[in-house]
C-alpha cells in the first residue's frame, strides 16, 4: 500500500493545529493597539501572549528565525527554547506581528505568524536582515528565475497561467529601493500592487490558486523570506532568494555564518525539511485572512493553517469568549 495510504490509515499529529492556538492569542492580545500609534506596545502583547501558548505545546522547539532587531522591538530571541520539551524536535520561525506599523496605524494586512519544521532544516539567515524574492504559484516552479529582468518573469508567468500580462498583479513592499523594480513591472504591462508592509502575507497571496497576486517580489525581511518558504512548501508554489546585505559588514557577518551571496536559494534550500507547518492568524483585515473581530460575547479570529506533509490548507475561524480573556 502507497505510503498516502498509510498516512491516513495512521494519521499523524498536525503540529499547526496546536500552534494556531497561539498566533491567535497574539492577535487578540495586539487588538487594543490597533491603530494607537504604539508598535512596540503591540509587539510586546503579541510577543508575551506567544510565547505563555507557545509553553503549552508539546513539542522541543528552538526559536531559529526570531523577529525584532529593527527598532529594537520585543522579541522571541533567537536560540529561545518553546513548548514543554515533549515531542518533535523543530525549529520555528516566528513573527508575532507581521505589519506592527500596520497595526500601530490601523491598516490593513497586519498577520501573527509561526511557521515550524523539523530541527536543523530552517536556514539561519539572521546576520543578513533582508533578501531579494520572487514569490508565485506552482506555475512557476522550473521557470521562474530571479536572475532573469523581471519582465521576463512576469511575461512567462503570464504566458504558463494562459491570461494577458495586462491582468497580471505583481505584489511590491513600497520603499524607495524599489523604484526601479516597479517601473520594469509597469514596463512591461502588468500591475503593481504595492503593500505597506508584510510580504509574508503577500508571498502566501501570490502562492495560492485564488490569491489576488500572481508574483510577490523584491527586498524583505530574510526572516520572512524563511517563514514564507514553509508556507510555500506546504502550498505547492515558488520561492527563490537571494540574501541583499545592507553593507561591507553584513556581508562579512554572513560569510562568517557560511552564507552565500552569489547563490539563489530556493524552497528547499530556505526549509531543507518537507515536513512544515505554517499558521497565520488576521490581527487587522486582510487579503489572507480577515482580522480580529468582536462580536458580542466573542472576539473572533480567522487562521490559514498549512502542513507541507498532508498538502491541508484550512482555515479555521474560532469564537473565544471575551470574558475568559478579560480574567486572563
Ligand atoms: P515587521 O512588522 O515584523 O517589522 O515587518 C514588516 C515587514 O514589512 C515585513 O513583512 C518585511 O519583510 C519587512 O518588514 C521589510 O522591511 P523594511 O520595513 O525595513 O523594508
Amino acid at each position: 500500500m502507497p505510503d498516502t495510504d498509510l498516512l491516513y490509515r495512521q494519521p499523524d499529529r498536525n503540529l499547526a493545529l496546536e500552534l494556531v492556538r497561539a498566533t491567535e492569542a497574539a492577535a487578540i492580545r495586539a487588538v487594543p493597539f490597533i491603530g494607537r500609534g504604539d508598535k512596540n506596545g503591540a509587539d510586546g502583547a503579541a510577543v508575551d501572549a506567544m510565547r505563555s501558548f507557545l509553553a503549552t505545546v508539546d513539542f522541543a522547539g528552538v526559536v531559529v528565525i526570531g523577529e525584532g532587531e529593527k527598532d529594537a522591538a520585543p522579541m522571541l530571541f533567537n536560540g529561545e527554547q518553546v513548548g514543554t520539551g515533549r515531542g518533535p524536535a523543530c525549529d520555528i520561525a516566528v513573527d508575532p506581528i507581521d505589519g506592527t506599523s500596520l497595526t500601530a496605524s490601523g491598516r490593513r494586512n497586519a498577520i501573527s505568524m509561526i511557521a515550524a519544521a523539523d530541527r536543523g532544516s530552517m536556514l539561519d539567515a539572521s546576520s543578513v536582515f533582508y533578501m531579494d524574492k520572487l514569490v508565485a504559484g506552482p506555475e512557476a516552479v522550473g521557470l521562474l528565475d530571479i536572475r532573469r529582468p523581471i519582465g521576463e518573469n512576469v511575461r512567462l508567468l503570464a504566458e504558463a497561467k494562459g491570461k494577458p500580462v495586462a491582468e497580471m498583479q505583481v505584489g511590491v513592499l513600497d520603499r524607495p529601493r524599489h523604484e526601479g523594480l516597479i517601473e520594469a513591472i509597469r514596463a512591461a504591462g502588468a500591475g503593481t500592487r504595492l503593500m505597506l508592509d508584510g510580504d509574508v502575507a503577500g508571498g502566501i497571496d501570490a502562492a495560492s490558486h485564488d490569491g489576488a497576486l500572481d508574483l510577490c517580489v523584491g527586498i524583505g525581511g530574510s526572516p520572512e523570506g524563511v517563514a514564507t518558504a514553509c508556507a510555500i512548501r506546504a502550498l505547492g508554489g515558488f520561492i527563490q532568494t537571494v540574501l541583499a546585505p545592507r553593507d561591507d559588514e553584513e556581508r562579512q557577518r554572513g560569510l562568517d555564518a557560511g552564507l552565500r551571496f552569489d547563490h539563489v536559494y530556493d524552497a528547499e534550500q530556505l526549509v531543507t525539511s518537507d515536513n512544515t507547518f505554517f499558521v497565520a492568524t488576521g490581527i487587522t483585515d486582510g487579503n489572507l485572512v480577515a482580522g480580529v473581530r468582536r462580536d458580542g460575547p466573542v472576539i473572533r479570529t480567522e487562521s490559514i493553517v498549512l502542513r507541507s506533509r498532508s498538502g491541508t490548507i484550512r482555515r479555521v475561524t474560532a469564537d473565544h469568549l471575551v470574558q475568559k480573556w478579560l480574567e486572563s
